[in-house]
């Protein structure tokens, strides 16, 4: 009988300090997540040295975990895979560090995976059998995270070509920059994804930018700049000086975390939701356009804004309408975790 194959996935990008066991590259046994997002928001933002840190302090202690949780030994790990890119490089580095160590220590081999690659990855991961995907190849991979917003051409877990991606603002950064002029919090996607369900999205037209472009790139800088300048319209509708302002400043010259002061709750869901919608739209009928144009009908989604409601609704109805079959993670393998490091290990190992 073919031995089991355990693999360990080290996951640092970011602000996350994550670490799982995965069998055979599907079959997840552990997922410890530790999240530093409650400790950057007291900065008002991410410190990439902070998170370093904290990496440092945390990832023992999430190691001890995702081995208890998945009941195995150190010494029956047959394989280290960690984070190599893209990230944060201080942050990385640590989980690398670690994950050298380890692999040295035990005398087993080290596998170096790409985040982006994992993310779509995420879509094989399953806790029970019964909840096995039967996703098969070629696919169009929507990759939708904080820092990348990427259609891609996947043929296997380990090759894909790349058809679009942003020019600017990935579709993650968009959420985070506007629930900051918002002063909704941080990570501003979920916040805005949970208050946009009581809002209208048909309250404010916002721009759909390159929607009807021929390529199958992005563009959300110039979204997230229509929603700040509706902000300043509607502050300056309301009083003549904004309470955040000095009296010989324009609100135009406020940064974006400043402007949000006095504005109503109502509004306030009313201008994510709408916003929100656009970002979707956007997102859905490139998605669908791709899939249209390179015959294939398979849609694959990963990255931390795949756990969107409204992206999962809207893009379930358009690949119904066309015939698609479509695929998201699991809610847990969307964001940032190890189980998808360890699991597309598997692939190249
Ligand atoms: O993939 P991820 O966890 O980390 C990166 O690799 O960047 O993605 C984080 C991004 C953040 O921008 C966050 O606001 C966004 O995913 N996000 C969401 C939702 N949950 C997380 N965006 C929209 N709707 C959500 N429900
Ligand atoms: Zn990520």
């Amino acid at each position: 009988m073919k031995k089991d194959i355990l693999i360990l996935g080290i996951e640092t990008s970011c602000d996350d300090t994550a670490i799982s066991v995965v069998q055979n590259g599907e079959l997840v046994l552990s997922n410890i997540i530790s999240s530093q997002a409650k400790f950057h928001e007291k900065y008002g933002g991410f410190v990439p040295e902070v998170a370093a840190r904290k990496h440092i302090e945390t990832i023992t202690f999430v190691l001890d975990e995702a081995l208890s949780e998945a009941k195995v030994n150190l010494e029956e790990i047959d394989t280290i895979a960690v984070t190599k890119l893209p990230g944060l490089q201080p942050s990385l580095v640590v989980g690398i560090g670690f994950a050298k160590g380890l692999a040295l220590g035990l005398g087993i081999p080290l596998l170096e995976i790409n985040h982006l690659e994992a993310h779509i990855y995420a879509n094989h991961l399953y806790r029970k059998i019964e909840d096995k995907p039967d996703l098969k190849y070629p696919y169009v991979g929507l990759l939708v995270s904080g820092g990348h917003s990427e259609l891609w051409l996947a043929n296997s877990p380990t090759s894909h070509k790349l058809i679009g991606s942003t020019r600017d603002d990935s579709s993650g950064e968009a959420f985070d920059k506007v629930a900051r002029m918002l002063g909704l919090g941080f990570p501003g996607g979920p916040i805005i994804d949970k208050m946009s369900q009581d809002g209208d999205e048909m309250a404010i037209n916002f721009p759909r930018p390159m929607i009807d472009s021929p390529d199958f790139d992005f563009s959300f800088s110039g979204l997230k700049t229509a929603v700040r300048n509706e902000i300043i319209k509607y502050n300056e509708g309301k009083s003549e000086t904004h309470p955040n302002a000095r009296s010989d400043q324009k609100l135009s010259d406020l940064k974006d975390s400043e402007i949000h002061k006095e504005i109503d709750n109502n509004w306030k869901l009313d201008i994510v939701a709408s916003f929100q919608e656009a970002v979707i739209d956007v997102l859905v009928s490139k998605t669908i356009r791709a899939t249209q144009d390179l015959g294939l009908s398979t849609i694959v989604l990963g990255g931390g804004v795949s756990a969107n409601s409204r992206l999962r609704e809207m893009m379930g109805r358009k690949a119904h309408e066309n015939g698609f079959e479509l695929y998201y993670p699991n809610i847990e393998f969307c964001f940032d975790n190890g189980a998808m490091i360890a699991g597309l290990g598997y692939w190249y190992l």
